[in-house]
């Protein structure tokens, strides 16, 4: 099979802090793929992450934007079409922070303030990011875009705290904006409902090491890695995807259609 599934794809993606993150292997995976694309994180992330190693692994550029700042997303996308030298053709947004999370407040004692902030860098800035390709028409017809989330929108993970409530909300603007952007130039907007995975987000969640295991013991293929998660998502940028819009696709070795495994019991057996 022509592995060069994205050669002439361009693309922008959000997120790569370091080695663990997410889109850290989506951008190397989409570079092996072929597909040229603009790396970005917020300016603060890029004092302290690796992102220029990445950058000159994968021959792309680096530009700073506040994914919660709709004037940085229009610098941001305006350059990108500019130095790709073409409109684009995949984003990924994998983005998410929650300051109740980091700072341990209970769910029920939010801090409303730290919650609008959750809501903002975490989901409506999903809705900036199309909100402002739509408006400077920077994509490409049949363009993919992709949101990164986890089964805490659709079931109770306690110490996921508030990101269950912006995980619900960027789901149903992929299903929103997927309608109004389907129509209007055929892009197709899914979210990934990726496993537990070892990264600086997800590290933050407490009680994650123990819900890292849980999935591990009860998916029957076990706990998708950040790889596995970077090969579906060129897949989904491909071609070969170009009837699917508007899902929740989970990316969980079978976690979410499961009610109890053996080796759970097993493991509650020896307690
Ligand atoms: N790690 C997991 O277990 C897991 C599971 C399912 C979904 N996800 C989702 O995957 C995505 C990527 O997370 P990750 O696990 O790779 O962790 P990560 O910490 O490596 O990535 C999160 C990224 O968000 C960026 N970010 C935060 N605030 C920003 C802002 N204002 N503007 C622009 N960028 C900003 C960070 O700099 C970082 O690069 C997130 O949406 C996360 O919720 C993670």
């Amino acid at each position: 099979m022509n592995k060069q599934i994205l050669s002439n794809k361009r693309g922008i993606i959000f997120g790569a802090l370091d080695e663990h993150s997410i889109a850290w292997q989506v951008a190397l995976a989409c570079h092996h793929a072929g597909a040229k694309f603009v790396l970005t994180n917020a300016p603060v992330a890029l004092r302290m992450g690796q992102i220029n190693v990445l950058a000159e692994q994968c021959s792309s550029k680096v530009i700073a934007a506040d994914a919660t700042n709709t004037e940085d997303l229009k610098n941001l996308i305006n350059s990108s079409v500019k130095y790709l030298d073409g409109k684009i053709d995949f984003l990924l947004h994998s983005v998410g922070m929650s300051p109740n999370v980091r700072k341990k407040k209970a769910y029920t004692d939010l801090n409303y303030n730290f919650l609008q902030k959750t809501m903002d860098i975490s989901a409506l800035s999903f809705h900036k990011v199309l909100q402002t390709a739509w408006k400077e028409d920077a994509l490409n017809d049949w363009a993919s875009v992709i949101g990164l989330t986890y089964i805490a929108a659709q079931r109770t993970f306690p110490g996921y705290g508030d990101m269950a409530e912006a995980k619900a909300t960027l789901e149903s603007i992929a299903r929103s904006f997927g309608y109004h952007y389907g129509i209007h130039k055929k892009v197709r907007i899914n979210t990934i409902s990726q496993s537990p995975t070892k990264t600086t987000a997800g590290s933050g969640v407490s009680g994650f090491d123990q819900f890292f295991d849980y999935a591990d013991q009860l998916s029957p293929l076990g706990n998708a890695s950040a790889k596995d998660c970077a090969n579906f998502c060129v897949m989904l940028f491909s071609d070969y995807t170009k009837m699917v819009t508007m899902q929740n696709l989970f990316h969980d070795g079978g976690f979410s259609s499961m009610g109890m495994s053996d080796a759970i019991i097993n493991l509650i057996d020896k307690k």
